[in-house]
């Protein structure tokens, strides 16, 4: 064999190699998904080397900013909620009713995406279109640049401009008859605002629905089942989580290497472990293979420095039962192959505990992201359709 045959030989390998990723059985288009996380590291990596060489970052794909357009069925606009950027949709077609809404949070573990980027505008048109709805999609400033609680302060300052008799009426939207949706990061934000609104005086009007699709709920515990089942599971592992929720917080690398130990929260908050209590709140299904153990706590400095690690309006979660209560009809849709999967069982199990009344939606095929990513996945289509279904049933 030449050289450059050996060459070619290794190459094949080596990209091989990176692009292979284990995955369950059930997953459909296997391939699509290892070359869309593949094509996901290329562009770190490549963001990476870019970076040092001191050119500008590269944007991709799924995150690429896209102008606001309006369509045959939905206008669409760019501007501000009390400072705020939002993107708003809105169907073209008279009402002769006033219309629903969805107050929408993107994604992308506090640290990327945007409202504007090219899936969520396709989310939010469709979402107008198809539901013959007021469709806000919100921006906040992001991690590292700001930190825990300025993404949650200006989603619920953009949320609060909304929820009031002036603007619902400028936009003929029906007060009756809001949601307030998120997934991933989004659907953080979005649990945290919900339980906020409750106690807010001066927000009169309530959502009807919250949806939280797979969203992260807790801080406290790393090492849940799903954490372990899927720590190395495309598009979104444990060590990518570990990362989002500790640069949430800060940029001190100290919280990211006890965070991944699971070993970052202080005696003092051992009160805090029976909200995420996986032994209790995760169905036997859930739960097999694995054993509870208390846990471990360490570094009682860091909860001091870093109060958020401890923060309800962080990990929502820790929220007591009295709080709960008065949440209001909850959509959560969870995925069996994502380590954020317990967050979102456990709220779901904790909610209806609390009378809450609960819709709850588990993809036995999904993985993290699957509805952002619905453009390129027949499971994400058919998921999203699902959902569509759902809110026009319920909102
Ligand atoms: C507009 O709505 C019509 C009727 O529902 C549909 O056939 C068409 O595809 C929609 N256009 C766009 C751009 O979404
Ligand atoms: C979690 O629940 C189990 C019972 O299922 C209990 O033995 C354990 O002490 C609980 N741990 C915490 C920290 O609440």
């Amino acid at each position: 064999m030449g050289k450059k045959s050996l060459c070619l030989v290794i190459s094949c390998a080596l990209l091989a190699y990176f692009v292979y990723t284990p995955l369950p059985d059930n997953i459909e288009q296997p391939w699509r998904l290892r070359m869309t996380w593949a094509a996901m590291r290329v562009h770190v990596h490549l963001s990476g080397l870019l970076e040092i060489l001191g050119f500008p970052p590269l944007v991709f794909l799924y995150l690429l900013e896209v102008p606001p357009t309006s369509d045959a069925n939905v206008t669409v606009t760019d501007t501000l909620f009390n400072k705020v950027p939002v993107r708003v949709f809105e169907p073209k077609q008279k009402s002769s009713t006033m219309r629903r809404a969805v107050f929408y949070i993107h994604g992308g573990g506090w640290t990327t995406g945007d409202a504007t980027c090219i899936s969520y505008d396709r989310l939010g048109r469709q979402m107008a279109d198809k539901l013959d709805a007021m469709v806000i999609s919100t921006n906040y400033r992001l991690s590292p640049q700001y930190h825990f609680p300025t993404q949650l302060e200006d989603v619920y300052e953009a949320l609060r401009w909304f929820l009031r008799k002036k603007v619902l009426a400028e936009y003929d939207v029906d007060p009756t008859r809001i949601c307030i949706a998120g997934d991933s990061a989004g659907g953080n934000l979005a649990a945290a605002a919900t339980q906020q609104i409750l106690d807010d005086p001066e927000v009169k009007i309530k959502v009807k629905i919250q949806s939280l699709i797979y969203p992260a709920l807790q801080a406290l515990d790393m090492n849940l089942p799903s954490y372990r089942e899927n720590a190395h599971m495309p598009i979104l592992r444990k060590l990518d989580m570990v990362m989002f929720w500790s640069t949430y917080f800060t940029s001190d690398k100290a919280l990211e290497e006890a965070m991944l130990a699971n070993q970052h929260t202080p005696v003092e908050s051992s009160h805090l472990f029976q909200f995420v209590n996986w032994s209790t709140l995760l169905l036997e299904r859930f739960q097999k293979g694995h054993l509870y153990t208390n846990p471990i706590h360490g570094h009682s400095d860091l909860a001091t420095k870093y109060p958020g690690l401890l923060d309800v309006r962080a990990s929502p979660l820790l929220a007591d039962d009295s709080r709960l209560q008065g949440l209001p009809l909850t959509h959560v849709l969870t995925c069996q192959y994502d380590v954020l999967r317990d967050d979102g069982l456990m709220y779901a199990s904790r909610l209806r505990a609390a009378g809450v009344q609960v819709a709850h939606e588990h993809v036995e095929d999904g993985f993290h992201g699957i509805l952002s990513l619905s453009r390129d996945f027949r499971a994400g289509q058919r998921e999203f359709r699902k959902y569509l279904r759902w809110l026009e049933e319920n909102l």
